[in-house]
């Protein structure tokens, strides 16, 4: 298939939302400010931006100039800059990327399901009584999956839609309405009574807290948060025109990123803080905690919790799809030009396996005994191999490929746009890519392995 035929993004605002979609998800809404809150406030913040500025963005614009070079799906990408071998890292983000689809997809489906119970006012009662709904709802053997079945349709319908015409308008569409529920809900939140202990935790600087440890918390988000990795960025990127600013453009990205996990801070601790209950983390916070502060936090004006409740959910939904279609369109790339099936078909096939995948996690909830590897649930053995052990390999070995292996001036003219543009900071970049980002990335590994 030559590039003219390619489908690309037709306009500079689409390559910046579609990206952000794809990295705006749920680790943003429930991962970042919990480990703000743990790791120090303020200081996690400074640490965090210093590791998306020095670490994220760079590795983010190795993917661009990678799959913007060859145009290409993401296994075709590093096979043709770089033959076989490479080929393989190329292969591995493609698969990690299919495999996190699936549980990515079951979480996102209770997404959607938390819109509809609060919808019906099902979100209520005691604290206990809501645990023990989301207890139930997650065991239950076939009513996740009819949520994950609707949250896979509205990806097939996006994600067949085509570049241009499903993805890009998608998320034109949907990004400002996630802003703007964002917005609306941080201000509910700050407006309670006692919201300022809320904020005071999640921005005061608190330098006790500092170590080792937060550094690469800090580091692990950050490339989780910005969807490196897992061939999403490269993918989007072979369809970015010849002309877009890839360093600018990862720096939009990774603000809007930012922004929107210390504004996600900003909903959830003031609330939290105002009715006296220390937010946890993992799935029970936002499925657990946070109906439950909504109720009291808003008891006095049950009509404002009742719509608040409603628009965080719907928030969070919008989050996970945009980042779902990213993932899917990893994978239907792939299939739509290796197998040399049409667009739609691929993506039938993909959003089909994913969903095996995805119901296989679902039931290994509790719907059916018996279905774990390693002593951990399937859903768990799924988090844990495509996110700590796939993903800082394929990182580090982008890193390695587009520093040390590509020669230096094909990456500066992607860089540079073939020189239109100055690239004054290309040798802070490629300084970054070859040595800093590496090392930082083999280090989190060694860590999440205990090894260090
Ligand atoms: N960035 C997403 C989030 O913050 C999660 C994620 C990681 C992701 N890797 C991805 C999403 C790849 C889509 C594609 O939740």
């Amino acid at each position: 298939m030559n590039s003219q035929e390619r489908a690309s993004f037709g306009s500079k605002l689409g390559i910046v939302l579609a990206t952000a979609g794809s990295a705006v998800g749920l680790g943003n809404v429930w991962r970042f400010p919990y480990m703000t809150g743990e790791n120090g406030g303020a200081v996690f913040i400074a640490i965090y931006i210093g590791c998306v500025l020095l670490l994220g963005i760079p590795c983010m614009v190795s993917e661009f100039i990678i799959g913007r070079h060859s145009q290409s799906n993401t296994a075709r990408a590093y096979r043709k800059m770089g033959g076989t071998g490479w080929g393989l890292v190329g292969y591995m983000s493609v698969l990690t990327g299919f495999l996190i689809t699936g549980y990515y997809a079951v979480v996102s489906g209770w997404c959607l399901q938390y819109v509809w119970a609060s919808m019906c006012g099902e979100l209520s009662g005691d604290s206990a009584a809501i645990a023990d709904y989301f207890q139930t709802f997650s065991t239950h053997p076939w009513r996740p999956l009819l949520w994950l079945a609707a949250i896979m349709l509205l990806t097939f319908v996006v994600v067949a839609g085509g570049v241009r015409r499903g993805i890009e308008r998608a998320s034109k569409l949907l990004m400002p309405i996630l802003f703007l529920l964002l917005l609306i809900i941080v201000v509910a939140s700050c407006l309670l009574p006692g919201a300022g202990a809320g904020v005071e935790f999640l921005l005061k600087p608190d330098f006790g807290h500092l170590s080792r440890g937060v550094f690469l918390s800090a580091l692990g988000q950050s490339f989780y948060s910005l969807s490196l990795a897992m061939g999403c960025v490269c993918t989007y990127a072979s369809y970015f025109s010849r002309d877009t600013d890839l360093g600018k453009s990862a720096i939009q990205i990774g603000i809007i990123d930012s922004l929107v996990a210390i504004m996600a801070g900003l909903m959830i601790f003031p609330a939290a803080f105002s009715v006296g209950v220390n937010p946890d983390s993992g799935p029970s916070l936002i499925f657990i905690t946070l109906p439950n502060v909504f109720q009291q936090a808003f008891h006095a004006m049950p009509a404002v919790g009742y719509v608040v409740a409603i628009m965080f959910y719907g928030l969070l939904s919008l989050a996970a799809l945009t980042s779902l279609i990213s993932l899917v369109e990893v994978s239907t790339a792939f299939c739509h030009e290796e197998l040399h099936i049409t667009r739609s078909r691929a993506t039938l096939l993909v959003i089909s396996a994913a969903s095996l995948i995805g119901v296989f996690c679902s039931l290994s909830l509790g719907g059916v005994d018996g279905l774990s590897i390693w002593g951990k649930s399937l859903f768990d053995a799924f988090d844990f191999v495509t996110g700590q052990v796939f993903l800082p390999i394929a990182g580090f070995l982008t890193c390695i490929f587009i520093g040390w292996s590509v020669p230096s001036n094909i990456v500066r003219d992607e860089f540079t746009n073939g020189g239109k543009l100055r690239g004054t900071y290309f040798a802070t970049y490629l300084f970054l890519v070859r040595y800093v980002c590496p090392i930082c990335i083999l280090l989190i590994f060694l860590n999440q392995l205990n090894v260090i």
